[in-house]
């Protein structure tokens, strides 16, 4: 599996992979305190899969992608916020070769398809003295078919698409791409193509912002990767928050 992941890169990475681990992104975290290179960390099951805001990512063996790219890059403090939204970006490029538009990309870390989740993005990043001195990037991409429980309203490419993704591959084109990416963190193609499959747009929904949760009207994103919404009649640009859920279709 490393061989054929390690030909299809572009780039030049260290890659580590584990049947289990409790989660890739503190694996990737630990070695980035460690001093390691660049390295793709992949798991086949997480026991520990960590989310935004405290969540769960499910992560059962062999149903899904796995996996945290521990980068040292060169990126100013103010460009860190951009990055889960510009993987999301990377992601979708490679899923569209495969389903086409049907998926949607939710602000800030989610992928969607049918109304359900199916991939999730976690950017952990370490400071110091002011300057960015490793990040983790962290994709759970749920390929093939399994069953959630309920209230995670979670789901698979397979089971919304009955498309089968080869892992291997796919592991390997998301990485090229998130490369290719980063490095144009601030090209306004990102934000053009997040804007084109951004879910919830000209939607009533809920949001939870640090100081408790609001109706609000989502109108875009701003070229700083914020979100663009309406409280009370009041124009707000939101840099980090969570939409909860839809009020009105
Ligand atoms: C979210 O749902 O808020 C983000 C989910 C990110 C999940 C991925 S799976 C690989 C990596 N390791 C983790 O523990 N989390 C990320």
């Amino acid at each position: 599996m490393i061989k054929k992941i390690k030909e299809q890169l572009n780039q030049n990475l260290d890659i580590l992979i584990f049947d289990e681990i409790d989660s890739t992104n503190t694996y990737a975290k630990e070695l980035g305190k460690n001093g390691s290179p660049n390295t793709l960390v992949i798991a086949n099951s997480q026991s520990g899969g960590r989310g935004r805001l405290g969540r769960t990512f499910i992560s059962k063996s062999n149903l899904g992608i796995y996996m945290s790219i521990l980068l040292r890059l060169n990126i100013s403090l103010q460009d860190v916020s951009k990055v889960t939204c510009v993987v999301g970006c990377s992601i979708a490029r490679v899923l569209e070769k495969y389903i086409n538009d049907k998926f949607y990309l939710k602000w800030v870390n989610d992928i969607y398809i049918n109304n359900k989740k199916i991939c999730g993005i976690l950017t952990e990043s370490s400071i110091n003295n002011g300057q960015v001195d490793y990040i983790v990037i962290g994709v759970g991409l749920n390929l093939y078919s399994q069953v959630f429980p309920k209230d995670v309203n979670a789901s698979s490419i397979e089971d919304e698409t009955n498309v089968i993704l080869e892992k291997d591959k796919i592991i390997s084109e998301i990485t090229n791409q998130v490369l290719i990416d980063i490095q144009k963190i601030n090209d306004l193609n990102h934000i053009e193509y997040f804007k084109k499959r951004m879910y919830y747009k000209n939607h009533k929904v809920m949001l939870k912002l640090s100081d408790g949760l609001f109706d609000a009207f989502i109108e875009d994103i701003n070229n700083d990767f914020e979100l663009v919404a309406s409280i009370n009649n009041e124009k707000k640009y939101i840099s980090s928050g969570e939409i909860i859920k839809i009020l009105e279709k």
